[in-house]
């Protein structure tokens, strides 16, 4: 039995402002994954897909054009790419990425479970048949997503996405620490999504403005990350970028709360994560602070804290 495995990821800057064509900056976050073990199944059975963790079994056969079960869309997609029928297996799906915490876990499972059914029909995808893919799922779960986190996930790679372009990757000239941090709120990133479209629509001046002003920020922030050092400069540029997405209505008073603590407790800087309302934030920290930022971040009402290195 082969068990086939993706990442979650983590938006460092630019989120929201990515789908209107701004860069963002992201990196892959692997003390979360998903992972699909392929399971031989009895002649005659077909494709089944099994949530290890809560038992739930779903069918997949090529019958139901559209269907609304993103597992079972993505298992049809990777079968009629290859051209295959439903073969007698049982792909069993465990994944520890918390769902509408702003990690990506859609675009993680869809990613797992395409590696696994192509790997066990003798034609693994290429990374860039597997993206192109994985990013027709993404359609069904965001309803216009940006690409960028179905990117970062396959590729496995710190990215400077635009939407629409090859994406790129970029040096770290020295080190950054971040703490990651599950608000314990989960939100829709569609929702979130949807309504920055709405303020867009009725308001192109104002709040195309923001927009700009983030990819401004993203830019800035690419060139330091690449040059090393200017800790307390990219910090700005996050506090800055956490203010501009509150200005889109996708922070949370939780989510300004918990900034607040981990900036009291001496990060550089923090900001949410993903879509926002909720999900994640990633404070840049000095190393020897972590133990108190987290114990900070918990008491103010975390769910989860990690510590993770960019180099
Ligand atoms: C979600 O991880 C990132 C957003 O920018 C949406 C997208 O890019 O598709 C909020």
């Amino acid at each position: 039995m082969e068990t086939y495995s993706a990442p979650a990821k983590i938006i460092l800057f630019g989120e929201h402002a990515v789908v209107y064509g701004e860069p963002a900056i992201a990196a892959p976050f692997s003390a979360l994954q998903a992972q699909v073990t392929v399971m031989p199944a009895p002649l005659g059975s077909g494709l089944s897909i099994i949530g290890a963790a809560s038992g739930l079994t779903l069918h997949v056969s090529l019958a139901n054009d559209t269907p609304d079960n993103a597992l079972v869309y993505a298992a049809q997609l990777v079968l009629k790419a290859l051209g295959k029928p439903p073969p007698d297996l049982t792909l069993a799906l465990r994944s520890n990425i918390p769902i509408g915490g702003g990690f990506g876990s859609g675009a993680a499972v869809s990613t797992a479970l395409m590696r696994a059914l192509s790997a066990a029909l003798g034609a693994p995808l290429s990374g860039e048949a597997l993206n192109n893919l994985v990013y027709e799922v993404e359609q069904l779960h965001h309803g216009t997503p940006s690409g960028i986190d179905n990117t970062v996930i396959v590729y496995e790679q710190p990215v400077y996405f635009v939407r629409g372009t090859p994406p790129e990757t970029f040096r770290v000239g020295a080190p950054l620490t971040f703490l990651v941090v599950d608000s314990g709120v989960s939100a829709s990133t569609r929702e979130t999504v949807g309504d920055v479209r709405q303020l867009y629509t009725r308001d192109r001046a104002h709040y195309g403005a923001i927009i700009s002003e983030i990819g401004e920020i993203v830019r800035t922030a690419r060139t330091l990350i690449e040059s090393g050092g200017a800790l307390e400069e990219l910090g700005a540029l996050m506090n800055a970028n956490h203010a501009l997405l509150r200005a889109l209505s996708v922070s949370s008073a939780h989510l300004d709360r918990l900034c607040a603590a981990a900036r009291d407790g001496g990060a550089y800087g923090a900001k949410l994560s993903g879509g926002g309302r909720g999900g994640s934030l990633i404070a840049l920290i000095e190393p020897d602070l972590a133990p108190s930022i987290a114990a900070a971040l918990r008491s103010a009402g975390a769910a989860q804290t990690w510590l993770i290195q960019l180099t």
